[in-house]
């Protein structure tokens, strides 16, 4: 008997043979994955609505500084707790002297020359993301476009070409060429008719003729979109189209489609663009703004519900400790850390915060001499390689600098664990390895790498909930997930892991938003 597989089956076949991005695509091929949907901003409230309130938040990254900062538009008095010394959570640019430190490797010191810059965790912002984008506009943090991807940037798999390294826009190109080809073949000798009229089958013909760069005779021999063996230069002097790479060659290849097709997710499109200088701009715009509410180096120990509303206990890295009492709280931990911390929480709440599990991702990035922009015409984008370091991802910022930060790995899920269980000098020497696989002979010029393993970073513990895609998708509509968006009386929760929107800042800002309401409701109530 077939039984019909449900969309999480596919997804979840589809995470499985091709990993984040296949899961990804497949969620947004069936709708899945929400657009952000139209930006009406925080909620409403008069400025004295919080007059006499005092709110926590713990967590200082994109949630709590949105909470803090649109909590004190509306009179309340904030205090946010941060165990850093710094902004941002996983909005966090590396640069030299900055220290990686992780619960399972040697604590790295960045040693970058000056003005060079790695965003070890959030790195480009899609244009549709409206709500982190107007408190960039708010705060004016200067935005450049990101580059996502790139025509020259490569694409390499053993299984097409042995290996060798593909421009991506030879690799688009050919398989469009070879599928046109193919569906034309098909609509000439009739195979369609059943589908079709004569007239839409002659459109069609027209259609794939330039959709696909079709020759006269209905097939693909190449065209200048893939690139040439032999650049044009001046009149009358020779110059060859690249022949072509047969389709069943590049299909060989069972990620090929999903790399391909990762740009063009909704969230991936251009115009994707990052803050000039390192995407920790935006939480050091919030931060600058609040120096007074935010208290660095605090580590929550203890939430606890009491006579006047939230109790949390803290410990400071002097050694000493201290409470604060509040009305209500903020809490913007990740699970993966709130689980940890002891609460008064309800069971059920317990329950759906025991039920989020988190994804592991991680970086690798080099200061190297830019062989990327001077030999292979690569400026910005991903070369994706079927290594466990995943990809290469040029920088957009700086163009012919005469050095910059190439991340030679972002990996995810079980690819990022397989690196997280590596020492630090075997994970720079498969990155190495990876650039290698690459840009052949140049993976020397490499130098100076740092690695993120987020799956081990003390605070974070996790690159983001499991359930935005990837894995078996956890169902979000339990009692127990409702109970955690309805809060714990006093206590209300906000971050990416409760929205559909997933690993982005935009995640953040909108539960920010909700939570912020939630306040704004109680209050009201009282
Ligand atoms: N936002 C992150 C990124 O752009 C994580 C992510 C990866 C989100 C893949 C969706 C798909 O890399």
């Amino acid at each position: 008997m077939t039984g019909s597989l449900s969309r999480r089956d596919v997804i979840w076949n589809f995470s499985r043979v091709m990993g984040l991005a296949g899961a990804y695509a497949a969620m947004e091929a069936l709708g899945f994955v929400g657009d952000a949907g139209a930006y009406s901003g925080p909620p409403a409230a008069p400025s004295s609505l919080g007059a006499g309130r005092r709110v926590v938040i713990l967590g200082a990254g994109i949630a709590g500084l949105v909470s803090a900062w649109e909590l004190k538009k509306a009179g309340y008095s904030v205090t946010v707790l941060e165990a850093r010394n710094r902004p941002g959570g996983r909005v966090w640019t590396v640069r030299r002297d900055s220290i990686l430190e992780h619960d399972h490797l040697p604590a790295q010191r960045c040693q970058f020359s000056p003005g060079h810059y790695f965003n070890a965790g959030a790195a480009r912002i899609p244009a549709v993301h409206t709500g982190i984008l107007s408190y960039c506009r708010e705060f004016g943090v200067a935005l450049e476009p990101h580059v996502n991807e790139s025509g020259s940037s490569k694409f390499v798999s053993s299984s097409v070409r042995n290996g060798q390294p593909l421009p991506h826009r030879q690799v688009v190109n050919d398989i469009r060429g070879g599928v046109s080809e193919l569906l034309a073949k098909a609509v000439g000798r009739g195979a369609l008719d059943g589908e079709m009229t004569a007239e839409d089958k002659d459109r069609l013909l027209s259609f794939l003729n330039i959709y696909g760069a079709l020759g006269n005779g209905g097939t693909y021999e190449g065209s200048n979109r893939s690139g040439y063996d032999l650049e044009p230069t001046i009149l009358n002097a020779p110059s060859k189209v690249r022949a072509p790479i047969p389709l069943s060659e590049l299909i060989g290849d069972p990620t090929i489609a999903f790399n391909l097709m990762f740009g063009q997710t909704m969230f991936q499109q251009a115009t994707m663009m990052q803050p000039v200088g390192g995407m920790d701009t935006i939480p050091y715009a919030f931060a600058a703004r609040m120096r007074r509410d935010i208290r660095y180096g605090v580590q929550v120990s203890h939430l606890t519900r009491s006579e006047e509303g939230v109790r949390v206990l803290f410990d400071q890295k002097d050694g000493t400790g201290g409470a604060i009492e509040a009305d209500y709280c903020i809490c913007t931990l990740p699970f993966s850390v709130l689980r940890h911390i002891n609460t008064t929480l309800s069971a059920p709440v317990k329950a759906g915060i025991a039920s989020f599990d988190y994804d592991a991702a991680g970086k690798v990035a080099w200061q190297s001499k830019r062989f990327w922009e001077t030999d292979d015409h690569i400026y910005g984008g991903l070369s994706y390689v079927d290594t466990d370091s995943n990809l290469a991802w040029y920088p957009s910022q700086d163009f012919h600098a005469p050095e910059g930060v190439l991340v030679g790995t972002y990996n995810f899920v079980g690819q990022a664990e397989t690196f997280a269980g590596m020492s630090l000098q075997d994970q720079f020497a498969a990155s190495r390895a990876s650039v290698e696989k690459i840009h052949p002979g140049k993976s020397v010029q490499l130098q100076r790498p740092v690695a993120v393993n987020w799956g081990r970073v003390p605070y974070t513990m996790g690159a983001w909930a499991h359930e935005a895609f990837g894995g078996p998708p956890v169902d979000h509509d339990t009692p127990e997930v409702r109970a955690v968006q309805a809060g714990d009386g006093p206590i209300v929760f906000a971050g990416q892991h409760l929205s559909p929107i997933g690993a982005w800042m935009e995640a953040a800002v909108r539960t920010a938003h909700n939570a912020v309401g939630q306040i704004h409701e109680r209050t009201r109530a009282n």
